[in-house]
């Protein structure tokens, strides 16, 4: 059983301790040696589209410089690095010719890892969506099922060898909230109509990719998804019906279709005459058995019923709450609840915590290169206590994934907003590893016992 002295233990032996990034938001050179371009390179230059008119077109040229990148990796003692390829790099129309150039660039940078001795997780995909298949109708046409494990298959073939963990999708959620129904990400559509469609093709997709994986794959597949506990405003039945609402369309919509097969029920009354009839044979293809899922896990949100567009809920701000620059509120908790969730509805899958961090507005270097950033470190020590008590509670969780190694490209928010533990001046490319990566340098090395000393501040 549980009790206060395991919850202060070191993590489970073998416990991956990573950073994530992903391609567009850091790689740049978007267009280099033959590659085509993606929605996200599109939407990018279209005017109004990203704060101050950033592009992704340098990034932290990450493309130029991940050599020194795997390097920095290493120095910090990460033992894994969670990233995503880049679709059009590879497959510049999205299906048919390969690109080997953007093919070599992925294997070249996973070689280096090994040899570094850092474990890949590759994720397939990470919203940069091929434009030419945009063009074709995107995640809206039926056919991109096809396209998707076709893509993954090119990938299985040149990397299962030296890859051994693999996502399909990242956080399919924002895929279809940001990019089909409010317009806010790529590829900027706002329909209620369009929306269940572009979810169902993502599910579709991410089954085909599995099952393509189980035909020449020899390792593990998974999907990613974000998870935000919803927690009632007050104690109306008002407010309790738009939180199981809300929870249905972010939280459950995604694993219940992946593992258990059927969307939940209140997504029809939520869209309403939008919500499609769809054929049982789908699910069949949808619903593969994972070897894991991921989980990002950023915030939740306190919810009253209230007129919005579609969901009839809205978030309540907390007058005590901690919020990050991004407006998020600071809530370990949530993640030790959802993670006992996750466990009670789906089964203790294996799960690795994907995406956590926090933007909050750095300093300027200070001499000696120091960057101090108390609040990000707080935030990476309070939610890694939330692990290490969803462990104690039975969850079975192999990893963690802090977001980002890197600052980088917050899609539509541009270079505005930073979640690296490593500051990136974007003016030189120099990387300068913040306070938080310092610490978390130590907790990786002492596999979490280093949790328990009194924070640096
Ligand atoms: C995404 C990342 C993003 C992060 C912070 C997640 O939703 O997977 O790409 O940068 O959240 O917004």
């Amino acid at each position: 059983m549980p009790n206060s002295a395991t919850a202060s233990a070191r993590f489970p032996d073998g416990f991956l301790w990573g950073a994530a990034t992903a391609a567009h938001q850091i790689e740049g050179s978007p267009l280099a040696d033959g590659a085509g371009p993606s929605i996200w390179t599109r939407f990018a230059h279209t005017p109004g589209m990203i704060v101050n008119g950033d592009t992704g077109d340098i990034a932290c040229d990450h493309y130029h410089r991940w050599k020194q990148d795997v390097a920095l990796m290493r120095e910090l003692g990460l033992k894994a690095y969670r990233f995503s390829t880049s679709w059009s790099r590879i497959l510049p129309e999205g299906t048919g010719r390969v690109n080997q150039a953007g093919l070599d660039f992925y294997s070249r940078l996973v070689d280096e890892l090994l040899e570094n001795g850092i474990e890949p997780l590759l994720t397939l995909y990470h919203w940069d969506l091929p434009a030419a298949l945009d063009d074709r109708g995107g995640w809206l046409n039926r056919d991109i099922a096809q396209w998707f494990a076709e893509y993954g298959d090119v990938l299985y073939r040149a990397l299962d060898g030296r890859v051994k963990k693999w996502v399909t999708l990242n956080e399919p959620w924002v895929v279809t909230d940001g990019g089909y129904l409010h317009g806010a990400l790529a590829p900027g559509h706002r329909s209620k109509y369009e929306t269940p469609i572009a979810t169902h093709n993502l599910m579709r997709a991410h089954g085909a990719a599995v099952q393509a994986y189980r035909a020449t794959g020899k390792h593990e597949i998974g999907l990613v998804v974000n998870i935000e506990p919803k927690y009632p405003a007050s104690d109306s039945a008002d407010d309790a019906a738009a939180v199981k609402r809300a929870h249905a369309y972010m939280n459950e919509q995604y694993l219940d279709a992946a593992l258990l097969g059927r969307y939940p029920p209140e997504l029809k009354d939520i869209f309403g005459d939008a919500w499609p009839q769809w054929p049982q044979e789908d699910f069949d293809l949808i619903r593969q058995k994972l070897d894991f899922i991921g989980i990002n896990y950023y915030t939740r949100s306190v919810t009253k019923a209230a007129q919005s567009y579609p969901l009839d809920a809205a978030v309540v701000k907390q007058p005590l709450g901690t919020y990050t620059e991004t407006g998020w509120e600071v809530f370990p908790q949530g993640l030790v609840d959802l993670l006992v969730w996750a466990k009670d509805r789906y089964g203790n899958i294996p799960t690795y915590i994907t995406e956590n961090g926090a933007a909050f507005f750095d300093p300027p270097v200070a001499e000696g290169g120091r960057i101090r950033d108390p609040l990000r470190i707080d935030y990476l020590q309070k939610h890694l206590g939330a692990i290490r008590q969803a462990i104690a509670a039975g969850c079975d969780i192999r990893g963690y994934m802090v977001w980002s190694l890197l600052d980088n490209m917050e899609w539509s928010l541009g270079y505005s907003k930073r979640f690296g533990i490593v500051h990136v001046n974007y003016g030189t490319q120099e990387r300068t590893p913040k306070d938080s990566a310092h610490y978390y340098s130590k907790i990786v090395a002492s596999n979490g016992a280093s949790l328990g000393e009194p924070l640096p501040y």
